[in-house]
């Protein structure tokens, strides 16, 4: 939908032309809203979509006979179309209108000094704006009684349950009248690469950024899921009076128990509001969270009232926003990688180049359409954005003096060349190989290595690239038998470059651990597409044992069996999930995999937190020290006898572990007199 047209500014175009383009803009700011608001998927960023509604904007403002009742500039959202219960507003929720200069600011300020006739009385509040995304709390008699998105800005989705999971959401306040907050709910970088780390265990198409992820998380249908991501929650409003002012507002909302932005700020001069404004963006890489601009906001209310409002945004508000952090670059070459589920991801190579203080190198397209939708070529110079300061992006081609021909995506696995299939309603294509696509088994046997899985230390990404090189471990079964066959070899490991006996030694013991693995863990292992740890235990709890849980996959290939029918009857399991897992043990290479690898292990049963065979029941256990096995691990082995584990030691202690060169929490534990464990009395209590 490219428009040439609108290299015209405004005040060019003819009434004919600014007819054409609105209805154009309308089409393409509609789709645009559709994928941000329902689908939390945006192709274009944040800044690019400010462009083209300011555009919008521009065009409506030279031409007012053209602008249409429902125009983009006269409302904030989409219309709603999920799951949820709609809520409406009691006010509408609006938007803010943007400025990008200091200009804009001087602007804001001299229009609010002229229509109150004089500079605002109580001055201004300058607050961060956070990227996630807003919603609408409602208090009656002190308790939390709605929570609801934006949705289109008069109705949103009833979220009350989710939002109960948000730790900084009060549930209960001392007030006793009728009070809405509005604020800002989103999710901590370190939150959102955490979860996009899971979902890509699990096979699963990764968030885009922070704001995604929080919207995502609080369009969960089960609230389970939501509570399990660390949501966070900012107010920036109370619809109710509560205050004089912005200022003073935040006070009280402090003193009520939500968690206001420390960051905010009085102040008085346009001075004060840039200077606010340069302090934040300086800052901004390092802020734990996403924020794309700050708010400045006239802080009297009883100015703000006489300011009111123009179409959907107040007068008495302003957001300066951040220029997105972007850098120009030559793309040296798209390559394509093939994750473990098959996924075919284009790549740009690119020369490298700082973008907001980290050198970039590559950069993902996300997939062909996204290609060919901003004709990106080899050889283009190119715009690159670290969106969301975290996952750097191609913005868009700047072209070249000549330029190659478009690109071309390959219609065969690059790797193994099997056929490339796509799922109806999936933009993703995949290579159909399994198996067979050394690509996507190198990655499964990573996946199956990793922590949350068999946590094979010492068997890392590279050594796994390098076995496989060499032939040694092809399919999981291999890592089993790697000892034995060494012992025969001519060429044993001990001798080879990079090898000692200790090394060796060691990762021949960790493999040896790793002969008993719990359920759970086992079939997360499996890096079966959509099963993360979550499905995994609850797989886990409900089949209890391996040889029923993998006796009735493939009995629930027949989808008119009962075993299918128990499938779809277990919580947190649709369609696409018992799809997947069907067709994972109906394949008969998979079968032959884990026919040959399971004879090697120990698979036990998962010990329910409450019930079954829990030895140290309520017992609090301290690990300290460098152990045999990673912490983590040492943690859930823990934990899955019963036990609690705790980081610090205290009177209410039951054990230390403490292993090699244990520091202050032995000498805690000798001065409480707690029972001190060696890793191997541990091991023996723990019943191993
Ligand atoms: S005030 C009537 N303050 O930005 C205006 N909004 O682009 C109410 N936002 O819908 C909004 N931080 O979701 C306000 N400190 C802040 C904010 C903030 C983030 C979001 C909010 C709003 C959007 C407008």
């Amino acid at each position: 939908m490219t428009t040439l047209y609108r290299l015209l500014s405004p005040k060019q175009l003819t009434e004919q032309e600014a007819a054409l383009e609105l209805q154009a803009l309308a089409k393409e700011l509609a789709h645009h809203d559709h994928l941000y608001y329902q689908e939390d998927a945006p192709e274009i960023t944040d800044a690019e979509y400010d462009a083209l509604a300011l555009r919008n904007k521009q065009i409506e403002e030279r031409f007012p006979q053209l602008a249409q009742k429902d125009s983009r500039t006269n409302r904030v959202g989409a219309p709603l179309r999920g799951p949820f219960k709609k809520v409406q507003h009691t006010h509408p929720m609006l938007s803010l209108d943007n400025g990008f200069h200091d200009k804009d600011v001087e602007d804001f300020i001299a229009r609010c000094q002229k229509l109150l006739g004089a500079p605002p009385a109580m001055g201004f509040m300058a607050e961060p704006k956070i990227d996630g995304l807003s919603a609408s709390l409602v208090y009656e008699k002190g308790h939390l009684v709605q929570a609801s998105t934006r949705g289109d800005g008069y109705t949103g989705e009833d979220i009350t349950e989710n939002v109960k999971t948000i730790k900084t959401v009060p549930l209960k306040i001392d007030h006793q009248g009728a009070l809405e907050i509005r604020g800002e709910i989103f999710l901590p970088k370190a939150a959102f690469e955490k979860i996009n780390e899971e979902r890509h265990r699990a096979g699963e198409p990764q968030f885009a950024n922070p704001r995604n992820a929080a919207a995502g998380s609080v369009r969960q249908l089960d609230s389970k899921i939501t509570a399990a991501r660390p949501l966070q929650f900012f107010p920036y409003s109370a619809e109710s009076e509560l205050a004089p002012t912005q200022e003073k507002m935040f006070q009280m909302l402090k003193k009520l128990g939500f968690t206001v932005n420390p960051l905010i700020k009085h102040c008085n001069t346009l001075e004060d509001l840039l200077k606010f404004y340069t302090h934040i963006n300086e800052q901004r890489s390092e802020m734990p969270y996403d924020i794309d601009g700050v708010v400045y906001k006239v802080n009297s209310f009883a100015e703000q009232k006489s300011l009111g409002f123009l179409a959907r945004a107040p007068r008495w508000a302003l957001a300066h926003k951040f220029a997105a952090e972007q850098a120009e670059t030559h793309l040296k070459d798209i390559i394509i990688q093939v994750g473990r589920t098959g996924v075919l991801t284009p790549v740009a190579l690119l020369e490298p180049i700082t973008v907001g203080g980290a050198v970039v190198s590559r950069a993902t397209l996300h997939n062909a359409d996204e290609i060919m939708r901003k004709d990106i070529r080899v050889g283009d110079r190119v715009l690159i954005q670290r969106a969301g300061d975290v996952i750097p992006q191609v913005v868009k081609s700047l072209g070249a003096p000549h330029r190659s021909l478009p690109f071309i995506f390959p219609t065969k696995c690059p790797i193994c060349h099997s056929h490339i299939t796509q799922e109806k309603d999936e933009v993703a294509l995949r290579c159909s190989g399994g198996l067979i696509c050394e690509a996507q088994a190198r990655e499964r046997l990573k996946h199956f290595v990793s922590k949350h899985a068999f946590n094979i230390v010492g068997l890392g990404k590279r050594s796994i690239d390098s076995f496989w090189q060499d032939n040694l471990i092809r399919s999981p079964v291999d890592i089993f038998t790697l000892e034995s066959r060494n012992e025969h070899s001519q060429n044993p490991l001990q001798k080879q470059e990079g090898w000692g006996d200790l090394s060796a030694q060691n990762l021949f013991d960790s493999i040896s651990f790793a002969h008993t693995i719990s359920l759970d863990r086992f079939i997360f292992a499996l890096g079966i597409l959509h099963i993360g740890e979550v499905t995994a235990r609850e797989l886990a709890e409900h089949y209890e044992s391996f040889p029923n849980w993998w006796h009735s996959m493939k009995r629930a290939t027949d989808i008119e069996s009962d075993a299918y029918a128990e499938l779809k009857s277990l919580e947190g399991i649709g369609d696409v999930v018992a799809t997947s897992l069907i067709n994972f043990a109906s394949e008969p290479n998979n079968q032959s995999m884990v026919e040959h690898l399971t004879p090697h292990l120990t698979i036990t049963a998962l010990r329910k937190k409450s019930g079954g065979n829990q030895p140290l029941k309520g017992k609090i256990v301290v690990f300290t020290g460098t152990l045999s096995i990673s912490r983590e691990e040492a943690k859930q082995k823990a934990r899955d006898l019963g036990a609690k584990v705790t980081n610090a030691v205290s009177a209410n202690t039951d054990y230390v572990v403490a292993g090699t060169q244990a520091g202050s929490k032995l000498t805690d534990a000798e001065k409480l007199k707690i029972r001190i464990l060696t890793e191997e009395e541990w091991n023996k209590l723990a019943g191993k």
